[in-house]
């Protein structure tokens, strides 16, 4: 078997000593150890110590002549297998994730054609901050991979999220992926595992004849995302989907349905569920009467289009026996969102409202600006992508029932 190698960047914190460690551990596994020092990152080890252990010339500078000339910071990714981040301080992350190259390590993250695991490490407000989690979303999407952070005492002397994984746990995963033992999405903690979550998602669509039908512009992109972050937490996801123009989210069961009442018929077959997420845009209406011969123009002059009530499907399945412990609707208004979404949350027997202002372009776009009503108040979260959206939402059921 070929040597394994990674490229090891030490960022400025004061988990920093643990690189350390880790440079020994991998030694020990047979791994060998490239290293660069982010100028902070030598506030806390120094090069001296770093080089000591790894056997080999430490990197620091971008502008140093004669480390170009030994090995230019493109050779130094190339020659690794893997890329890894230790600690990956908030600074780092945000600039990997906004493609800032201004140092070695920048530049050298930038420029790296190979997987790149990071290990953070920094004070939980920092981690919690929505900056951070629009970098760390970006970097995920860019198929990094996180090791931790940990729950735990801090350095600052607080606790909570931000403490860096453990030496032993950060070389188990280099190892297993250098291995290709796993799949990287396994190193990703799973706290949904066994929980079914049941979604509908799109628009449902009412036929009036068979070329016309009655539908609205419900693009399927928030609850594909939901599904798609539930998944990626471990649970069993089904998503019931009217017709939308997105490619079914992976490791999903999908059911694909035209009307509301296949919808309802759907959600209820895919039950018991312990979560039931509502994203689904029902058609409130379909036609009276669905002829199976197209109607022609000149006959239906000047008639109205009957019509009669589609079934609710969040509240039959809020009020039926098998309902799932969480109940979450959506409630999509172009006015007086607040109250209308609060006035759902009763009527329709739900856990949670998720409120949208949709007089924007929300149906079909990329963002979503969302109130999060529950039975003890509302939340209201910044603009953010539908992805973003989705894994706060994941996050906040992981808290729930996870
Ligand atoms: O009443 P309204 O359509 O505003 O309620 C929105 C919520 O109810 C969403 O969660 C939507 O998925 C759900 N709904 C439903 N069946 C309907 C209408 C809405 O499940 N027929």
């Amino acid at each position: 078997m070929s040597e394994k190698r990674i490229l090891l960047i030490i960022g400025g914190g004061i988990a920093a000593f643990k690189a350390l460690l880790l440079i020994r551990l991998l030694a020990k596994r047979g791994i060998k150890t490239s290293t660069i020092i982010t100028k902070a990152g030598a506030e806390f080890v120094t090069p001296l110590s770093v080089g000591g252990l790894s056997g080999e010339k430490t990197y620091t500078d971008l502008f140093s002549l004669s480390d170009e000339q030994e090995m230019g910071h493109i050779e130094l990714s190339r020659s690794s297998d893997l890329v890894v981040v230790v600690p990956a301080t908030a600074d780092l992350l945000a600039k990997a994730a906004r493609g800032l190259a201004n140092d070695l390590a920048s530049t050298t993250l930038l420029a790296t054609d190979k997987r790149v695991l990071y290990a953070p490490a920094m004070n939980v407000r920092m981690w919690e901050h929505p900056a951070t989690r629009r970098n760390i979303q970006i970097l995920r999407e860019n198929h990094a991979v996180f090791v931790g952070p940990d729950e735990g005492d801090m350095a600052c002397g607080e606790f909570g999220f931000g403490r860096m994984a453990e030496p032993e746990t950060i070389a188990d995963a280099i190892e297993k992926i250098l291995d290709g033992k796993t799949h990287l999405d396994d190193l990703a903690p799973k706290p949904l595992k066994n929980k079914h979550i049941l979604i509908t998602a799109g628009p449902t669509r009412e036929p009036i004849d068979p070329v016309r039908f009655l539908s609205n512009h419900s693009s399927g992109k928030q609850g594909y995302a939901i599904a798609k972050a539930c998944a990626a937490l471990g649970a069993k996801v089904t998503l019931v989907s009217g017709p939308v123009a997105l490619a079914p989210p992976q490791g999903v069961n999908m059911v694909q349905v035209e009307t509301a009442r296949e919808m309802l018929d759907a959600s209820k077959h895919a039950l018991p569920a312990d979560v039931f997420i509502s994203v689904a845009a029902v058609a409130d209406w379909r036609p009276k009467t669905n002829t199976n011969k197209k109607i022609k123009k000149d006959k239906q002059k000047l008639q109205p289009l009957a019509l009669r009530e589609n079934p609710d499907i969040l509240r039959t399945i809020a009020g039926g026996k098998n309902r799932p412990k969480l109940v979450i609707g959506f409630a999509a208004e172009t006015d007086n969102v607040l109250n209308y979404a609060k006035a759902k949350l009763a009527n329709k027997n739900c856990d949670w409202i998720v409120a949208n202002d949709v007089s924007g372009d929300v149906m079909g776009g990329d963002n979503n600006k969302v109130i999060l009503i529950t039975k003890s108040g509302a939340d209201m979260w910044p603009l953010m992508g539908k992805f973003e959206v989705a894994k706060k939402l994941a996050q906040k059921i992981v808290e729930t029932i996870g």
